[in-house]
Parts: C-alpha cells; sequence; structure tokens
C-alpha cells in the first residue's frame, strides 16, 4: 500500500483524491488516509502531492515510519467502506495525528 505522512498534516491539498482509481483515499480533519486494502498500488497519487507526502510502504522515510500505522489503524473502525467520496469527511484523526502541535503552517 501507499500511505500518506507528516507533510499531509494541517494542508490537505486533496490533488491526491482527484488521481486515484478506486477512491481509497479518505479525509480525516487534519489530514488524509489511504485504505491499506482499498489501494491498488497504482502510484498515481504519490507525484501529484505538492508537499510530498504520499510514499510507498518500503519508501517511508525513518522519521515518518510511524505513518504506516497511522493510516492502517485509521481505518480499524471504519472497516472497509469501499470508497471515500460516499463517506465524505471523516471527524477526528489517528490519535498520533490529533496530538500533533499545528503543522506546516
Ligand atoms: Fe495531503 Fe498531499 Fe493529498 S497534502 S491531501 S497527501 S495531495
Ligand atoms: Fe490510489 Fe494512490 Fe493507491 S492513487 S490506488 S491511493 S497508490
Amino acid at each position: 500500500t501507499y500511505i500518506i505522512a507528516q507533510p499531509c498534516v494541517d494542508v490537505k491539498d486533496r490533488a491526491c483524491v482527484d488521481e486515484c482509481p478506486v477512491d481509497c483515499i479518505y479525509e480525516g480533519e487534519r489530514s488524509l488516509y489511504i485504505h491499506p486494502d482499498e489501494c491498488v498500488d497504482c502510484g498515481a497519487c504519490e507525484p501529484v502531492c505538492p508537499v510530498e507526502a504520499i510514499y510507498y510502504e518500503d519508501d517511508v522515510p525513518e522519521e515518518w515510519a510511524n505513518y504506516y500505522d497511522v493510516n492502517v489503524d485509521f481505518f480499524k473502525d471504519l472497516g472497509s467502506p469501499g470508497g471515500a467520496a460516499a463517506v465524505g469527511p471523516i471527524s477526528g484523526d489517528h490519535p498520533f495525528v490529533a496530538a500533533l502541535p499545528p503543522q506546516n503552517a
């Protein structure tokens, strides 16, 4: 799967959403998150993010290694909705993201 790391927090450019052919990039309050089971690894999202927040799971910079779990665990309660557009913005974030001070301002 691809994952979204810390540069997205408080930026949420959303260019990635328009590129994803399977609509698996979900919006939280301060960040977006890629669904690990719905992502088909097409990679279309990665180059369009203006802040380079998106990485293939094996290529996540060390400082953001925990964002694999951040993306995966975000969906623990949601399950696999099968499409972000139908779900819409989700209130809240992964606890790690929620606890961050204001980012990227
Ligand atoms: Fe975030 Fe970049 Fe997408 S800032 S919303 S990962 S285009
Ligand atoms: Fe979508 Fe990016 Fe995965 S475009 S399918 S989230 S690699």
